[in-house]
């Protein structure tokens, strides 16, 4: 019989990248992967540092997977608890201590050391701990890994040397770190070659990255957006995370210029106010974040945008909160995703002494996505009718249905024959709600 892992991934698409990487790797030394933890002889959990909510998530969740690991040791089976992710780097020696069931525990940079890890491993010599930030890029070492649907990531970027001041990213992930334009390449084209139809190209801050180009001259992200859409048979392209000060020209001249290049950016602004900003260290203020987004508008008017919202930063009055509902109105937006301030160890801003209460908090979220909740149903609604081509990407609530995307990442229910998974079928919106759309294939 095969030996088998289960991975459970917390928290953003690059934890899900990284764990299709680990996933490759082990599968080398014979690990297939299985959908419980309950026949597992690893079980791997990729975990999330970013808000407080995350964290306690994993501690709970371990809690559970320890009862398992005991239900089987009493069968006389053995099984590996790893824990890789933000939290293993913030935590270190402390997650174990706190998590006795824990066999290794592995940081983000450090994932191409895991198949050696796991085939060494000794309980009685003691449990592992692997956090250091090594001179190696673990990229140069993880083995390709095939599409696994017709969506695959590619990382490009990692790391962040922004430092906004509540944010744990830097701590976790390590200072800004660029792939080769040829790597990127040869992995996008592979994921192609094995079956994906969209790449989404994935990094804390993708238009930071730059690297020497495939003639040899400098290259920015503009260039590598050209470079990846070029690939035979790629049918859509998307990246995420970007930084709004760090949109140039070249980029968003792209979004007029590429067929392929999806209508749809993920632009973070957090806040609305300039003081809030300021405090926040983000590196704009809100009138330049407006212009950007026009300059998008002006090469592609029906682009999607996106963004996330940090409520209740520490200092935050009611005045800058109503700001954010201001620009909120100026922009509107697609999609978005909203959370209340979440102090992190180890960052400025919850050293800051104006911290706001609880009760405001939830207040101002509950404000604030109420406008862009409504603003996404009207996104959404103002598709209706419409003739749209539908990458239909997973399954659907019921037989007889799948679910698929737009171009502006709308999830989309269709009622199809299931052997069309994974192409790209034309659809007429037929109706919406804010969370998806319905349509029949046209
Ligand atoms: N509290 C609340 N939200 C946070 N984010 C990052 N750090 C925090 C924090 N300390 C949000 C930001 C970021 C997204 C990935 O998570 O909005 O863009
Ligand atoms: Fe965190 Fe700011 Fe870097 Fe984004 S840009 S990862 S929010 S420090």
């Amino acid at each position: 019989m095969s030996k088998k892992i289960f991975i459970k991934t917390f928290g953003c698409q690059m934890n899900v990248y990284d764990s299709a990487r680990m996933q490759a790797a082990l599968k080398m030394q014979g690990y297939d992967e299985t959908n419980t933890p309950d026949n597992a002889d690893i079980i791997l959990l990729n975990t999330c540092h970013i808000r407080e909510k995350a964290a306690d998530k994993l501690y709970s969740e371990v809690g559970r997977l320890n009862a398992i690991k005991q239900k089987r040791a009493e069968d006389g089976k053995s099984t590996l608890i790893i824990v890789a992710g933000c939290v293993v780097q913030a935590e270190g020696s402390e997650l174990l201590s706190r998590m006795h069931g824990v066999d290794i525990a592995v940081g983000p940079q450090n994932y191409h050391l895991l198949p050696e890890l796991v085939a060494k491993y000794d309980r009685k010599k003691g449990r592992i701990l692997v956090a250091d930030f090594p001179a190696d890029s673990k990229f140069d070492y993880l083995p390709k890994h095939d599409a696994k649907g017709p969506t695959a990531f590619v990382a490009i970027q990692e790391g962040c040397d922004k430092f906004c001041s509540y944010c744990v990213v830097p701590y976790t992930r390590g200072c800004e770190y660029s792939r080769s334009v040829r790597e990127i390449m040869d992995e996008a084209r592979h994921l192609v070659e094995t079956g994906a139809k969209e790449i989404m190209l994935l990094g804390q801050n993708v238009n930071c990255w730059h690297g020497e180009g495939l003639n040899g001259g400098e290259a920015d992200f503009g260039d590598l957006v050209r470079a990846v859409a070029s690939i035979d048979g790629l049918e859509r392209l998307r990246y995420t995370t970007s930084y709004p000060s760090k949109m140039n020209d070249s980029l968003i001249r792209t979004h007029g210029e590429i067929d392929n290049l999806m209508p749809y950016v993920h632009l973070p602004v957090q806040a609305g106010s300039n003081a809030v900003l300021k405090a926040m260290n983000r590196q704009y203020t809100a009138e330049e974040y407006l212009d950007i987004v026009r300059r998008f508008r002006e090469v592609r008017p029906d682009i999607a945008i996106s963004s996330d919202f940090i409520v209740g930063f520490p200092g935050e009055t009611d005045e800058d909160f109503e700001a954010t509902m201001r620009l909120v109105e100026q922009v509107g937006y697609a999609s978005s995703f909203s959370f209340k301030y979440s102090a992190r160890p180890g960052t400025p801003a919850s050293l800051m002494k104006n911290q706001v209460p609880e009760s405001v908090k939830s207040e101002r979220l509950t404000r604030l996505q109420e406008l862009l909740l409504s603003q996404q149903k009207a996104f959404n609604v103002g598709t209706v009718g419409k003739q749209l081509p539908v990458l239909l990407a997973e399954k659907g609530r019921k037989k007889g249905q799948l679910l698929g995307y737009t171009p502006y990442l709308q999830p989309t229910h269709v009622d199809v024959d299931e052997s069309l998974f994974g192409q790209i079928v034309n659809v007429k919106i037929t109706g919406a709600t804010a969370s998806s759309l319905t349509g029949e294939l046209k």
